[in-house]
């Protein structure tokens, strides 16, 4: 059995994390932190019957856990991860404190210098189709972001192929729960209900960086344009991508580059031709569906994405790399 600690347990990562567990076979809670609710039970927060009492994350007993998971926000997160590894324990961070291997270009997107660059090195990508090899032997692993998951692995079999043009065009929209529990106005029922809101637009949303990280790789020059939307659903994540491909390639070609990368992949859903990636096809569960569409122009496609923003983009796929990290089966605990 596989005993796990979460930290920041009230947020809504981390109470998905919380649900997610309860129902895996190999895994048991040691315990969870919360520093705004320390002494209360999670069904105080929660409309749950689940009694587990939140403890401060000083008092933590952190090796009586296999591996923790955190849940805070960026800049938080840093400092109590560094904590765990003092203390010899594995680490799964779903904020982005560690997904960027170099410190400068974390600073320029979140603006706050990192207080932890000894431990860069030894953080893996979590972004478990792609890195499952590193993920298997990671002591620490930074969750991606839930944009980047959608964008990445809808593109990533093109550009592993070397058939992705350099620009591409990312139109994201998200559930109100993507901006976390905390109070802001832009989520706000009146605010957001009945309306769909761009923002962070022009080169200006922090999850390029991890755009650039992952399909960079393999394409230079890369630009992106990427444009986040706010949509009045809870959760769910949609992402059209517009792309160029190698204009040799035809569809059979296109659809054959994307078998051969997820073909096996239990948590991705390819799509037959003619259909597009809907909320529905992925909300509720830990899959990425993906659907592929040819434009009558050469070269040209476009790429539909959909997700969970709380699963495939962020606990679910944490629960994922920690199967990996413990040899597990990937799918354990998924029994939806
Ligand atoms: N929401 C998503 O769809 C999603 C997807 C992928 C990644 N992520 C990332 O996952 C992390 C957690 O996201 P979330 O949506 O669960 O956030 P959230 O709902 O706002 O919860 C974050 C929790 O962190 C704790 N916390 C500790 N220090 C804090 C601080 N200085 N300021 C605010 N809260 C602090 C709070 O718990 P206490 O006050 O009880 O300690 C809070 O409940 C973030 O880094 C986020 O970017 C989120």
């Amino acid at each position: 059995m596989i005993h796990i600690g979460i930290v920041g347990a009230t947020g809504y990562t981390g109470f998905e994390l919380l649900r997610l567990i309860a129902r895996h076979p190999h895994v048991r809670l040691a315990w969870a932190t919360s520093e705004s609710a320390a002494g209360k039970r999670i069904s105080e927060l929660y409309p749950t019957p689940d009694e587990t009492r939140l403890i401060h994350f000083a008092d933590a007993p952190l090796r009586e856990a296999d591996v923790i998971f955190f849940c805070l926000p960026h800049a938080a997160s840093m400092d109590a991860v560094a904590r765990a590894r003092d203390a010899g324990v594995r680490a799964i961070d779903l904020s982005a404190d560690f997904r960027l291997p170099d410190p400068d270009i974390y600073e320029r997107w979140y603006h706050t210098p990192h207080t932890q660059t000894n431990l860069l090195s030894e953080a893996v990508y979590g972004l478990c189709e792609v890195n499952r090899e590193a993920i298997a032997d990671a002591v620490l692993v930074a969750n991606p972001g839930c944009y980047p998951t959608a964008v990445n692995l809808g593109l990533w079999p093109l550009a592993r192929a070397g058939a992705l043009g350099p620009r591409i065009i990312a139109d994201s929209k998200s559930g109100v729960s993507g901006a976390g529990r905390k109070l802001r106005l832009s989520s706000h029922f009146v605010e957001i209900n009945e309306n769909m809101v761009p923002y962070s637009i022009g080169y200006a949303h922090r999850h390029i960086a991890e755009m650039e990280l992952i399909l960079g790789a393999y394409t230079p020059d890369i630009q992106i344009t990427f444009t986040p939307q706010l949509i009045p659903v809870n959760r769910g994540i949609l992402s059209t991508l517009y792309v160029d491909v190698d204009p040799g390639l035809g569809e059979e070609d296109v659809r054959a580059i994307y078998q051969d990368a997820y073909g096996d992949e239990p948590f991705i859903h390819l799509l037959p031709p003619g259909q597009h990636a809907t909320l529905r096809h992925a909300v509720g569960t830990n899959r990425a569906a993906i659907g592929l569409t040819p434009l009558p122009r050469p070269g040209q496609w476009i790429v539909t994405v959909s997700e969970d923003n709380l699963l495939k983009g962020a606990s679910g796929q944490a629960v994922q790399n920690m199967n990996i990290m413990f040899g597990l089966e990937e799918t354990a605990g998924f029994d939806f």
